[in-house]
């Protein structure tokens, strides 16, 4: 009889070099790297360098890596029709699984599986995601799409794209810094989904499409929008409290409270809080944070649950006046580079993932003829 762990809580599935989860002792490894060591010091780039190389860039890499990415970000004539042929009140989650999905039609190398061609496509994807983005927000605003520019990093070309205007020093480092702390997170939910599809051998473009549908969830990507969605709910800080206490008693989840693997602090949290605390000062709307703060320290206190890397993100967000329904797509932009780093490593040494179930079903019954049942 196979032993059953719902969620496969606890379970290692493979071994895998690129990122781990210490939920232990809160600590988060990129290669190698402590989160806190890279936050601050590296751009999301370099990030992107490590995740599928395992080292980070020299100067002259970088630069390489910069120039691919910049040169893959014009998207084919035919996702951009999509885009304005999709409907503007989709989610924009469906639309970057379906623009994603689409890309793999596009490419004629979408099924050569030669370490070559995916890592084509795994740059393709990393530069284009943003742009799929900020396009379907711009077509569904009635706003004309802007073209991406070459002088401008990932991050701020992104803000760029999505605003018309090029981003404050700030703004930009602001979202780089959210870029590197979500690129990775060893085998989470999507990333999981991610290996799955593609240990069958089907393709990158079918492992990001299974991934972008499985971060979209609210128990995972989907948290950081729940949390401001929260907020906006709760709208002043009197009423936290009793919205807290009533959630709790109604078996409700507070989102961006909790984590399956970090039982003490979530690393990315206290960076995140600090990017919200700058950002709120400057933006004259602090309650929203004194808020979070408030929300965290019952939900410490009634459940000793710590605040998850969507707590402090969803405040950074709306504080650069970013639409609520594109923070999940914010966090597939980041974790591009870590799903793409997995699939690549997968192929490196496959394995077909195909776990047991213990089956629970009734036996041995008979077939009673149609019209007798
Ligand atoms: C992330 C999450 C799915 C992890 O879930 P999990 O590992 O299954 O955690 P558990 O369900 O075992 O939680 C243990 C206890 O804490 C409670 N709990 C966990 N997260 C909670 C939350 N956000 N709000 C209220 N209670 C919560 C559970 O109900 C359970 O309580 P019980 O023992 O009284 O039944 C969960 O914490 C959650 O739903 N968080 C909100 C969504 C979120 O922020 N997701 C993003 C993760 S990065």
């Amino acid at each position: 009889m196979p032993i059953v762990t719902k969620g496969l809580e606890g379970i290692a599935v493979a071994q895998t070099r690129i990122g781990d989860v210490r939920g232990d002792i809160g600590q988060l490894i990129y290669y190698g790297y402590d989160i806190n060591e890279l936050a601050g010091n590296v751009c999301f780039e370099e990030v992107i360098h490590l995740l599928w190389d395992g080292r980070l860039p020299n100067r002259k890499e970088l630069e390489q890596l910069e120039s691919e990415l910049i040169a893959a970000r014009p998207l084919p004539k035919a996702v951009v029709d999509l885009l304005h042929l999709i409907p503007r009140n989709a989610p924009p989650m469906h639309v970057l699984r379906t623009a994603v999905s689409m890309l793999g039609t596009l490419d004629p190398d979408a099924d050569l599986n030669t370490p070559q061609a995916n890592r084509r496509k795994a740059v393709k994807l990393v530069a284009q995601l943003p742009v799929i983005t900020a396009y379907f927000h711009r077509i569904r605003t009635n706003k004309p799409p802007v073209a991406p520019s070459p002088k401008l990093n990932s991050a701020a070309n992104f803000l760029y794209m999505l605003n018309g205007e090029p981003p404050s020093g700030e703004a930009a480092a602001t979202m780089d810094m959210a870029f590197v702390l979500h690129a990775e997170h060893a085998f989470n939910a999507s990333t999981f989904s991610a290996r799955v599809t593609i240990a069958t051998l089907s393709d990158m473009y079918s492992a990001i499409t299974s991934a972008i549908g499985t971060l979209k969830g609210p128990l995972h990507g989907g948290a950081n929008e729940g949390v401001i969605q929260m907020l906006l709910e709760i709208g002043d800080e009197s009423r936290v409290d009793d919205y807290v206490r009533s959630a709790l008693s109604n078996k409700k989840r507070i989102m961006g409270i909790g984590h399956r693997v970090y039982k003490t602090l979530d690393p990315r949290a206290p960076h995140l809080k600090r990017l919200a605390e700058k950002l709120s000062a400057k933006v004259g709307e602090p309650k929203w944070l004194r808020m979070s703060e408030r929300i965290a320290s019952i939900m410490k206190q009634e459940k000793n649950l710590n605040a998850n890397v969507d707590f402090y993100s969803a405040t950074v967000y709306y504080s650069l006046g970013i639409p609520t329904d594109l923070f999940t797509p914010i966090f597939a932009i980041a974790r591009m580079a870590g799903w793409t780093a997995h699939v690549l490593e997968q192929l490196a040494d496959n394995r077909l993932i195909r776990p047991l179930s213990e089956y629970t079903g009734p036996e041995g019954l008979k077939v009673i003829p149609i019209d007798q049942r």
